[in-house]
């Protein structure tokens, strides 16, 4: 009988690399962070030139009616030609810090998140970091519209994992730079504006754990129309973002809800403990339907700044933040939840304590 374990013939030549063994046992220190973090100020920062409807509707056979009612958009606001998404971050941090009673120098990592960057590399926040004196970590992250909670939730486990003891979050877009005005589905949606905030050490925890996720597979459902690749040695047009309206809005609709849910559930609270509902400012008609499935009970504030601000995609929810603090709308150290969506397909969402 033969002995089918038997190991195969040992190699004849001596090419085969073997790993060196590890020098010894030594244990790494641990990061020392702080037990727990919360975001200590945010800033924003809108530019100055108001676009209402009626200066949008001759180029896309449009109307102020239409796009009031379908979006619940009046106007937005449009960065100068040459203010960059950096000017504009600047201008937020700048805000944020102070509010927050933190120095630049204290900052130990900044993360900027935004999809309007016009250089693919280098990144924005170095930029940033530069400009406020500093030489800390600085890096992008590209999550459209949920790309500030992204960053919430990343600088939350940075400052309870030792790696910086504040974190800078940037929510920022220049999407007039990326909008097609001739497209009818787009051209209204968008708008530009920084929002920033501050996260520190707290010896309570001041956000709550964070719901994430993507679905790749709709990656079409808004997006460039083309890769640099492709426009690189051809004729074709700027490519601007793209969006199939009806698809991103059946989605943010039906998926949200649930999300935003199970963010309420993770941290341990209920839906009536809230004292503000802070989403991504999309269209006013999937805030008004989130609002029915969670059963949001109506005392409750909801953000609303997509009437003067439009979608400011990374932007949208600390500019919103910021204007429901500075209207006195919510109570510091009360409870948000607040919740990013969009181009990947990707999404977050968490509870905040509100600074
Ligand atoms: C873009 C959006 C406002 C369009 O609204 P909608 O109700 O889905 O509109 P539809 O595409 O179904 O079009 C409905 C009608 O309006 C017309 N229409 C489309 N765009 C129009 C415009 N800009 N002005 C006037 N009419 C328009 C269509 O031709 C259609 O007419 P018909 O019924 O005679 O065929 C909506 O789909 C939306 O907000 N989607 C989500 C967008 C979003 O959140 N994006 C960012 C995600 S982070």
């Amino acid at each position: 009988m033969s002995d089918t374990t038997q190991a195969p013939p040992a190699p004849t030549t001596s090419t085969t690399p073997t790993a060196p063994k590890a020098k010894g046992t030594g244990t790494l220190a641990a990061g020392d962070g702080a037990r727990h973090a919360r975001i200590w100020g945010v800033g924003a920062y809108r530019p100055e030139r108001v676009v209402p409807n009626t200066e949008l509707v001759e180029r896309i056979d449009s109307s102020d009616q239409w796009i009031r009612e379908r979006s619940g958009i009046i106007s937005r606001r449009m960065a100068a030609k040459d203010e960059t998404v950096v000017d504009m971050s600047e201008h937020a941090a700048r805000q944020a810090l102070d509010v927050a009673g933190v120095t630049a120098s204290q900052i130990g990592a900044i993360i900027t998140a935004t999809v309007t960057h016009p250089y693919q590399t280098p990144a924005a926040a170095p930029m940033l970091a530069d400009r406020l004196g500093i030489q800390c970590a600085a890096f992008d992250i590209s999550a459209a519209c949920a790309g500030y909670c992204y960053a919430i939730s990343l600088a939350n486990d940075m400052v309870r994992g030792g790696s910086a003891e504040y974190v800078l979050v940037i929510g920022v877009e220049k999407l007039s730079d990326f909008t097609d005005y001739d497209d009818r589905g787009s051209a209204f949606i968008f708008g530009d504006g920084a929002g920033a905030a501050v996260v520190g050490p707290s010896d309570t925890p001041g956000i709550g754990p964070t719901i994430w996720g993507s679905d790749g597979a709709q990656w079409q459902a808004i997006s460039q129309r083309e890769p640099w690749t492709d426009i690189r040695d051809t004729d074709k047009k700027w490519p601007a973002i793209g969006m199939a309206g009806q698809t991103v809005f059946r989605w943010a609709v039906w998926g949200m809800a649930p999300v935003a849910q199970q963010a309420i559930d993770k941290a341990g609270i209920t839906i009536n403990d809230l004292d503000a509902f802070i989403p991504h400012q999309a269209n006013m008609r999937i805030i008004d339907a989130m609002i029915k499935q969670l059963k949001l009970p109506a005392d409750i504030p909801v953000a609303r700044d997509i009437a003067e601000t439009a979608n400011t995609s990374a932007a949208s929810v600390p500019l919103a933040t910021e204007r429901m603090i500075r209207e006195k709308q919510i109570p510091s150290g009360g409870l948000a939840l607040q919740i990013g969506f969009g181009a990947g397909l990707v999404y977050a969402a968490q509870v905040i304590v509100i600074p």
